[in-house]
C-alpha cells in the first residue's frame, strides 16, 4: 500500500520505518528543515537501539522517503497517518491538539474521498470527530477518518511497532477498516489481536493504559512511602503480591518514580477531560497519582539533607537525566527534577548520563554536567542513582571508593546490590526500604 506518515517524531519516525518494513510504500512528511535533512540521511534525531540502522536500510530500499510537505506523491497515499506531538498545553493540565488541526489542514487540499485519515496521536477523546467534522469542511466532501493509538515504548520503539500487544482501530466506515486491516495485514497473519471499535473507545483505550499503568507506579510507590516508614520492604513486597496472576508484576517497581512525555502529561489531560465531559470526579484519584509521582522526588531531596544537613556547598552527583534507560528523552524526567531540586537547595550538583546531556545542556544551562563517569565521582559528598542505566548498575563500588569524598549513595531505581556497595563500605539507602 501507499502510505504517508506526517509529523516525524518519536512515533512517526518509528512508524514510518515500521511501515516500510511491512513492505509499504512510505512518504513520510516533516516541516522542520533540520529535522528533514537528519531523517534524509538516515539520523532519527532521537536515541533509540537499532532504529538509526533500520531507517538507514528502509531508505536504501527505495519505499521510504521524506519530503517537507505534499505533493503528488504524498496525495497518492491509500492512508495518511497522523503522528504529531500533543503535548500539555501552557498553563494547563489539558492536551495541545492544535498541531492535529495544523496537519488536516495542510492535508485536505490533496486528500481524495477514498483515501484514509488515521490518527495515531494520544488525544482527549472526542478529538477525533471533531477531527473528521473539520476536515470534511476543509476539504469539501465526507472524509474518512479513523483511530489506531500507539502503544510502543521508548527504547524499545521498533519492536513494539512491529509487535505490538494488541492492535485497536477506531473506524466510522467499512473502507477505514478494511484499509487498515489490509496495512497491518502481516502483524495481524502473525497473530497479534485487532480489536475494531468506534472512534472514542479508540481514543480512551490508550489514555486509560497509559493512567492504568501510572496508577501501578503510584501504588507501589505509595507503599513504598509505608515500608520507609515502617521497617517494611517495598521491593519484597511488590514481589509478593506480583505472584498473583490478577496484580501481575510488571510496572511494579518503586523508585524515584515515572516520568518521560507521555504518562505524566497523558494522566493531566485525562483529567482535563473528563472535567469538561463533567465526570470530573471518575477519575480526580490520578490528582493523587500524580502526586505521589512527584512526592518520590521530594523524598530524595529530604533523605540528602538527612544525610548531610545543609546542602550548600555539598557535591551531588546525580547518574542519570534521561526518564528511562536506552533513551536520551528528559521530558519530565525525575532524574533531571531531583538535579534541579538539589540545586534549588543549594547543592553543587553535577550531572552525568551516557547519552541524554546534550538535551539537559540544551534545557538547563544551569546545571554542571560530565561526560565520563569517573571524573564525575570525584570528590562526590553524595550520589543519587536515579535512572538505572546498564553502566550504573554494574558499577563496582571497590574501583570508585578511593574517589568520593563521602561514601554515600541513594539508590532511586532499587537497581543496586546493596551488600555489595555496603562491603565497599558504602552507606546505600534504597527508596522503599524501612
Ligand atoms: C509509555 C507506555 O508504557 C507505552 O505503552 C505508551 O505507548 C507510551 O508511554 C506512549 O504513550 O507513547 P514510555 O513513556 O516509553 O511508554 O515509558 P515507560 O516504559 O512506560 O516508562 C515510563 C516511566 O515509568 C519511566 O520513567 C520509568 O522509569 C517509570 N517506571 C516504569 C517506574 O518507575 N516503575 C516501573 O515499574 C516501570
Amino acid at each position: 500500500m501507499k502510505v504517508s506518515v506526517i509529523g516525524l517524531g518519536y512515533l512517526g519516525a518509528t512508524h514510518s520505518v515500521a511501515m516500510s518494513k511491512l513492505g509499504h510504500r512510505v512518504v513520510g512528511i516533516e516541516q522542520n528543515p533540520a529535522k528533514l535533512a537528519e531523517l534524509q540521511k538516515g539520523n532519527a534525531g532521537f536515541f533509540e537501539p537499532g532504529l538509526d540502522q533500520a531507517l538507514a536500510e528502509e531508505l536504501k530500499s527505495g519505499r521510504l522517503s521524506f519530503q517537507s510537505g505534499h505533493d503528488q506523491t504524498s496525495a497518492d497515499a491509500d492512508i495518511h497517518f497522523l503522528c504529531v506531538g500533543t503535548p500539555q498545553s501552557q498553563g494547563s493540565l489539558a492536551a495541545d491538539t492544535s498541531y492535529l488541526y495544523s496537519a488536516i489542514t495542510d492535508l485536505a487540499p490533496v486528500l481524495k474521498p477514498d483515501s484514509v485519515v488515521v490518527g495515531k496521536s494520544t488525544v482527549p477523546v472526542g478529538t477525533a470527530k471533531l477531527l473528521t467534522d473539520k476536515l470534511s469542511e476543509l476539504a469539501g466532501f465526507s472524509a474518512q477518518l479513523a483511530w489506531n493509538p500507539e502503544f510502543l515504548r521508548e527504547g524499545t520503539a521498533l519492536s513494539d511497532s512491529l509487535r505490538p500487544d494488541r492492535i485497536v482501530i477506531g473506524v466510522a466506515s467499512d473502507l477505514a477498516e478494511a484499509k487498515l486491516r489490509e496495512v497491518y495485514e502481516p502483524m495481524i497473519a502473525s497473530g497479534v489481536p485487532i480489536i475494531v471499535t468506534d472512534l472514542p473507545t479508540s481514543e480512551l483505550v490508550k489514555s486509560a493504559a497509559n493512567a492504568f499503568l501510572a496508577t501501578k507506579i503510584s501504588f507501589i510507590n505509595a507503599m513504598a512511602e509505608i515500608a520507609e516508614v515502617s521497617g517494611a520492604d517495598a521491593n519484597q513486597l511488590a514481589t509478593a503480591i506480583g505472584y498473583d496472576e490478577r496484580i501481575g508484576n510488571k510496572f511494579l517497581r518503586n523508585g524515584v518514580g515515572f516520568g518521560g512525555g507521555c504518562l505524566p502529561k497523558d494522566i493531566r489531560a485525562l483529567m482535563a477531560r473528563a472535567e469538561e465531559l463533567g465526570v470530573g470526579q471518575a477519575v480526580a484519584y490520578l490528582k493523587e497519582i500524580d502526586n505521589i509521582n512527584l512526592r518520590r522526588r521530594v523524598r530524595v531531596i529530604d533523605l540528602l539533607k538527612k544525610e548531610l544537613g545543609e546542602l550548600s556547598g555539598k557535591k551531588v552527583l546525580v547518574l542519570g537525566a534521561a526518564f528511562k534507560p536506552d533513551s536520551d528523552d528528559v521530558r519530565d524526567s525525575p532524574a533531571l527534577d531531583i538535579a534541579l531540586l538539589a540545586l534549588e537547595a543549594g547543592a553543587n550538583v553535577l550531572v552525568h548520563d551516557p547519552i541524554a546531556l546534550a538535551g539537559v545542556n540544551k534545557k538547563h544551562p544551569e546545571l554542571a554536567t560530565e561526560k565520563d563517569l569517573l571524573t564525575a565521582l570525584n570528590n562526590a559528598d553524595a550520589i543519587v542513582l536515579a535512572t538505572e542505566w546498564k553502566e550504573y548498575r554494574e558499577l563496582d563500588p571497590m574501583l570508585i571508593a578511593d574517589k568520593v569524598k563521602r561514601k554515600f549513595i541513594i539508590d532511586g531505581r532499587n537497581v543496586l546490590n546493596r551488600e555489595i556497595w555496603q562491603a565497599a563500605g558504602f552507606e546505600i539507602v534504597s527508596l522503599g526500604k524501612g
